[in-house]
């Protein structure tokens, strides 16, 4: 059976609708993410698909490396999409669902995304779908979360009897999925990088800042307090308290 993620599809893209103005402060993360995956890519692109594309930090790193190469990004988010145009202002921009996304076969040398695909409802079809519009040995560039993200966060949830609602598929399970996409010469990568914020009240602001949300905003507020004096008990690094992202870098060819 396919893989089916159950998002609601419509509220992702609202709060990173919302998010689009502060996006830029936020996403400290994401920006490190996308400067390593321009440097994993192996042969100069004639064009370049790039999936959630926010506002255009990597689309801009992926027109800074190859200037020659034409660059089509897709979000869904407009307001995503106003700013990564101003960015990027050589790079065609389509407004959309990637997942409903209606491509020419052979029609890209490289698809990148940068911290997009865990969004994806029904990520084994669409990267299927997706695999088609790469040309013969196009290269496919992947960053994503994995599930050891914010693990912190899911012992104190879990100390309080609620979950995350966020299910991150790990870099094997990524691997097993792009390999039944027809993707080739996988390599399949994951680091865990340990950040701090001053507290649990300034990390979580900051996810929500950046258009992640996570199942905090709908704890009733006293265990949301509850929780939070807990992270910053249990998680405390002496500065403030530690949080950890689990990075996966996913790269092959068609
Ligand atoms: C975390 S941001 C990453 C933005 C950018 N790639 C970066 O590296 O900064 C994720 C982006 O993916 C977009 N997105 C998520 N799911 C999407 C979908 N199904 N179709 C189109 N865009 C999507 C969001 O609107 C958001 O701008």
């Amino acid at each position: 059976m396919a893989l089916a993620v159950a998002f609601d599809k419509q509220a992702i893209r609202r709060r990173f609708e919302r998010a689009a103005a502060a996006y830029d402060i936020f996403s400290v993360v994401q920006r490190e993410m996308a400067e390593r995956l321009v440097e994993q890519i192996e042969r100069e692109p004639s064009s370049i698909l790039d999936l959630g594309c926010g506002t255009g930090y990597l689309t801009a790193l992926l027109l800074e490396r190859f200037p020659q190469t034409q660059i089509d990004a897709v979000d869904f988010a407009p307001a995503m999409i106003e700013q990564a145009r101003a960015r990027v202002p050589d790079a065609n921009f389509l407004t959309c669902d990637i997942e409903e996304l209606e491509l020419e076969p052979a029609s890209y040398d490289l698809i990148a995304s940068n911290a997009t695909i865990q969004w994806l409802t029904e990520p084994e079809r669409t990267m299927a779908h997706l695999v088609e519009s790469l040309s013969a040995r196009g290269e496919l560039q992947l960053a994503t979360f994995g599930p050891r993200t914010f693990w912190e966060l899911d012992e104190v949830l879990r100390e309080l009897g609620c979950e995350r609602g966020l299910n991150l598929l790990s870099a094997q399970k990524w691997e097993t999925l792009l390999a039944g996409a027809g993707i080739s010469r996988i390599r399949a990568q994951s680091c865990e990088e340990r950040f701090s914020y001053p507290d649990c009240a300034a990390f979580l602001r900051s996810v929500k800042s950046s258009g992640a949300g996570y199942t905090p905003h709908l704890l009733a507020p006293g265990t949301l307090a509850e929780g939070m004096r807990r992270y910053d008990n249990m998680f405390s690094n002496g500065s403030g308290v530690t949080v950890t992202y689990e990075i996966v870098t996913l790269s092959g060819e068609r």
